[in-house]
């Protein structure tokens, strides 16, 4: 081995899912553990990692550039969180008496508010705007832990609208730290413009949106708001059929409040992921474990629209052996929260899914919701040295102590960049208030 330019040690202990690929069922609860451990990363990648003793008798000739100590805290894979609406104008407060007078979200929707309140805050801001508050949320989601966000679109619901949304969320992925992996969801509402004609809407996504989206590169991954009063089966087929037609692999926000037969769906075009799933059915979840689709779960949604109901995580895990992804769904109405951790402690309670499988959940199947289980979600010889610190003893201190942020470090792509609770810069060693 040649030189190391960053060594972890001090590491009370290190807990990750192991391999690349999506972990299923019964496999979601075996993380491995290893108490006394360090990790070796070289050019931005794990070398070596194991119990400290071992790590640094295979670096006794090795040159190492710097060392840190973690002071005994709990080390993960860096955190994914594979569903957000991160770029979007303004907020949502002033719908909160609907909501607590029992107004469903699909009502207010339907009033013209919701996502098209947000639409027209979206298009009345500019691309700086826009950039200037993604990045705080960002960093919010950073000093919680979070090493790789997922980004839609879907507030613009005009083309160029739509392209600068997009073209912030690539420019957020090359300025700031954590990784931003860009989703294409012109289909997330049906605008004030086509209302009543939400089958022309569809005409124009796919011959005009899709195609310069694609062209532009601007994103990886084509999503659809599939519900009762909002998109159909047959319209979200032809979007996503599209989409990827045009290189943008296939997700759908699916079965969220009724059961319109998405995870079916999901299972029929070969989705990626499928989303919600709350009113989904058995029918459903065995579409998407026969094609191999991961449901990404998000239970701040649930919690935040005060529903009674939560998705059957326990039925997907132990009878349909599904690989369960958690994320926060960030977003401006159902779920204003960047809080993975608080997520975290939702699926514990409401989705009665173990610390183990939280962890699962947060990082190896959050990566490959993303397509990206060979190069982060665990922790592995070969992957991006993506980690996470936590002011924790053990996993299950995570969910159990809550309302709090228990990160203590992050370390993306082998550079510290948040340390003692500060976004810090490796150059300039100190904190980055600009950040
Ligand atoms: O995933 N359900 C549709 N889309 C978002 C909510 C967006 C919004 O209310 O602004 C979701 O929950
Ligand atoms: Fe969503």
């Amino acid at each position: 081995m040649k030189r190391i330019d960053l060594l972890v040690t001090g590491i009370g202990c290190l807990v990750t899912p192991p391999g690349n690929v999506p972990r299923c069922g019964q496999q979601m609860k075996e993380v491995h553990v290893i108490t006394d451990a360090a990790v070796a990363i070289r050019e931005g990648r794990i070398v070596s990692f194991g119990p400290a003793k071992e790590v640094l008798d295979l670096l006794a000739d090795v040159e190492i550039a710097e060392t840190i100590d973690v002071g005994g805290r709990m080390v993960t894979p860096g955190l994914v969180d594979p569903h957000t609406h991160l770029v979007h104008g303004g907020s949502r407060e002033h719908e909160l008496a609907l909501k607590r007078s029992d107004v469903s979200y699909l009502d207010i929707l339907a009033q013209g508010g919701g996502i098209l309140n947000t639409v027209q805050n979206t298009r009345a801001a500019s691309e700086q705007e826009l950039y200037d508050k993604a990045r705080r949320s960002l960093n919010e989601m950073l000093l919680n832990g979070v090493t790789t966000v997922e980004a839609k679109s879907g507030y613009g619901l005009t083309l160029e609208d739509e392209l600068k949304q997009l073209r912030v969320a690539k420019r957020l992925n090359d300025t700031h730290p954590v990784e931003i992996v860009s989703t294409f969801m012109g289909a997330h509402a049906v605008p004030l413009a086509y209302k009543g004609c939400a089958e022309e809407y569809v005409d124009f996504i796919v011959n005009e949106m899709v195609p310069k989206v694609a062209e532009e590169e601007l994103a990886e991954f084509c999503d659809v708001f599939c519900e009762k009063g909002v998109f159909s089966i047959e319209q979200s087929r032809r979007i996503l059929l599209k989409g990827k037609e045009f290189g943008l692999l296939p997700k759908i926000h699916a079965d969220e409040i009724k059961p319109l037969g998405g995870a079916e769906l999901a299972g029929e075009i070969g989705a990626i992921s499928a989303e919600h799933l709350l009113a989904a059915t058995d029918k459903g979840f065995a579409a998407m474990a026969e094609h191999r689709v991961i449901p990404v779960l998000l239970p701040g949604t649930s919690f935040n629209l005060g529903l009674a109901k939560h998705a059957r995580a326990r039925d997907m895990i132990d009878t349909y052996e599904l690989p369960v992804a958690l994320a926060t769904d960030y977003n401006p109405g159902s779920c204003p929260t960047e809080s993975i951790q608080l997520i975290m402690m939702l699926a514990s309670l409401n989705l009665k899914m173990t610390p183990e499988e939280i962890l699962t959940a947060c990082t190896i199947n959050a990566a490959n919701a993303l397509g990206r289980g060979r190069d982060i979600g665990s922790i592995a010889v070969g992957k991006r040295a993506d980690l996470t610190i936590f002011d924790a003893p053990n996993l299950a201190y995570l969910p159990y102590h809550f309302g709090i942020n228990h990160t203590f470090g992050v370390i993306k792509n082998g550079s510290v960049i948040v340390w003692n609770r500060t976004i810090v810069t490796k150059e300039a060693g100190k904190e980055e208030a600009a950040l």
